[in-house]
């Protein structure tokens, strides 16, 4: 007979068993879910809601059925239904009915809501962690490059050149951001749902604090009706875990580029790249595309389950058992994808000859040849205007800025002068741009050095973090 079977004269028909069954993929709660039954049983004996000794009998039956799973020795069935009601049941073959006092004050409403945060946190310290090392290898990419110079790209034409180090640095800021936005819904994730009950609380004298504390909850969710029915927690990670898949899915695009022989900039390790069924000779950035191609998932993920939540009345409503798969395929996704990314930067070949070539061979210090004249007082939009004219003969020349003589030059403007030369030079550009977060060699550093700070925070985060969900280890 099933958990719940009191009421009914018939048994379920078996597509409604198997359609309505989330066992299949909430078993991967189970450990949470048994965590949080050994604090609530703790509670329910704290409280004198049950006797100590049947506590204690189900507490150690409580981890025989955690050992068993783990082991992948207990069976976990569609007939009961879900992760809670299968532990549930397991709890009850192994300590007999004494058992069934488990669910004393609780409903799986409040249970599934406890599950699903207890998951989420453990997982957010991870990506954190996993975040972090990514910006470690761009960071030391950064280090390795504060000499290499490769044009900026804007409408990806080339714009003006930048130091590969300040690219590298881009992407740590936007990395930085995706640890800043995790760590910031942690404070909302990490409360206790437990104690809800199934909408209204509870008419036991339950401590809902004591649960929350044994857990390293920062508190709970106040109002039942809340707790049971909120699901923003997942739709935050959702959507924070698509900015991150989205940075990662423009650095797939840059390595993808530039690995290409019409750009050449870097060599990826073959250790990430796959080869050609049929052409010998390829060298694919699969690992970078597919990447690129997972952001769709995730945003897939993100619109399902705003979707799935948006008429739903409050509290609880079966709909909302769709909010599992989708956490854990972000949760997946996000983590392979960074724990691939970091070791693929760290081994990048750069290839700082060609990313030069490629700035010599441009008109990227025209913009400098204007300010040259702009600070010998000429209005910038008349500057703009003689360059312009520069650049036309120079194309129509077949040469670059630096190839005219200094009487070519002052054919379009008498105000230069000699020391254009060492103006329009690569490295000069670069360092003209000497401002607060410009690609100057001395900012770039600044930048790095800042990045090391915030690095060794949130180092310190992450250890402070993995000790609070650490419940289960
Ligand atoms: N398997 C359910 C879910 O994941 C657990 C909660 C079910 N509650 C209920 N009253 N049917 O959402």
């Amino acid at each position: 007979m099933k958990l719940w079977g009191g009421r009914f004269t018939k048994p379920t028909n078996e597509l409604v068993d198997e359609y309505t069954a989330s066992i299949s993929f909430d078993q991967k709660l189970a450990q949470y879910d048994i965590q949080g039954s050994l604090a609530h049983v703790e509670m329910l004996a704290k409280c004198e809601i049950i006797p100590a000794k049947d506590a204690e009998e189900i507490k150690k039956g409580l981890k025989i059925v955690a050992e068993k799973i783990k082991a992948g020795e207990a069976e976990l069935t569609e007939v009961n239904e879900d992760i809670h009601m299968n532990v549930e049941k397991l709890l009850i073959d192994e300590v007999g009915a004494v058992g069934g006092k488990l669910h004393t004050g609780r409903s799986r409403n409040d249970q599934v809501a406890l599950d699903m945060r207890l998951y989420l946190r453990d997982s957010l310290v991870t990506l954190v962690e996993l975040l972090t090392k990514l910006q470690e290898a761009l960071l030391e990419q950064a280090q390795s490059n504060l000499d290499t110079i490769l044009p900026g790209y804007t409408h990806l034409q080339r714009a003006q050149p930048v130091l590969f180090a300040h690219h590298m640095m881009a992407y740590v800021s936007m990395f930085e951001r995706d640890i800043e936005r995790i760590q910031d819904s942690f404070k909302r994730v990490n409360r206790s749902p437990l104690g809800a009950g199934a909408l209204a609380g509870t008419t036991f004298p339950i401590d809902r604090e004591y649960v929350a504390e044994k857990l390293n909850f920062d508190g709970v969710v106040e109002n039942s009706l809340d707790a049971v029915s909120d699901r923003d927690f997942v739709v935050e990670f959702l959507s924070n875990a698509s900015l991150s898949i989205m940075h990662l899915s423009r650095l797939s695009e840059e390595l993808v580029q530039w690995s290409s022989a019409e750009f050449n900039f870097v060599e990826l390790d073959d250790a990430f790249c796959t080869g050609s069924s049929m052409m010998p000779q390829k060298k694919n950035p699969d690992v970078a595309e597919l990447v690129r191609g997972k952001s769709g998932r995730v945003y897939g993920h993100l619109i399902g389950m705003l979707t799935t939540l948006k008429g739903l009345p409050i509290a609880y409503n079966k709909d909302m058992q769709e909010d599992k798969e989708g956490m854990f395929d972000t949760v997946e996704t996000l983590k392979g994808a960074l724990a691939l990314f970091a070791p693929m930067i760290a081994t990048m070949e750069v290839k700082k000859d060609n990313m030069y070539e490629a700035v010599a061979k441009d008109f990227s210090n025209a913009t400098d040849l204007a300010d040259y004249l702009v600070n010998k007082d000429l209005p910038f939009r008349e500057a703009h205007a003689v360059v312009g004219q520069v650049v036309l003969h120079c194309i129509q020349e077949n040469i670059y800025l630096l190839d005219l003589s200094i009487a070519d030059f002052r054919n379009f403007s008498k105000l230069i002068e000699e020391d254009i030369y060492d103006v329009l030079a690569p490295r000069a550009v670069v360092n003209a741009r000497d401002v607060v977060g410009g690609t100057a060699r001395n900012r770039v550093a600044d930048q790095m050095t800042q990045a090391d700070k915030r690095l060794s925070e949130s180092k310190s985060w992450i250890e402070i973090h993995a000790k609070k969900v650490n419940v289960l280890k």
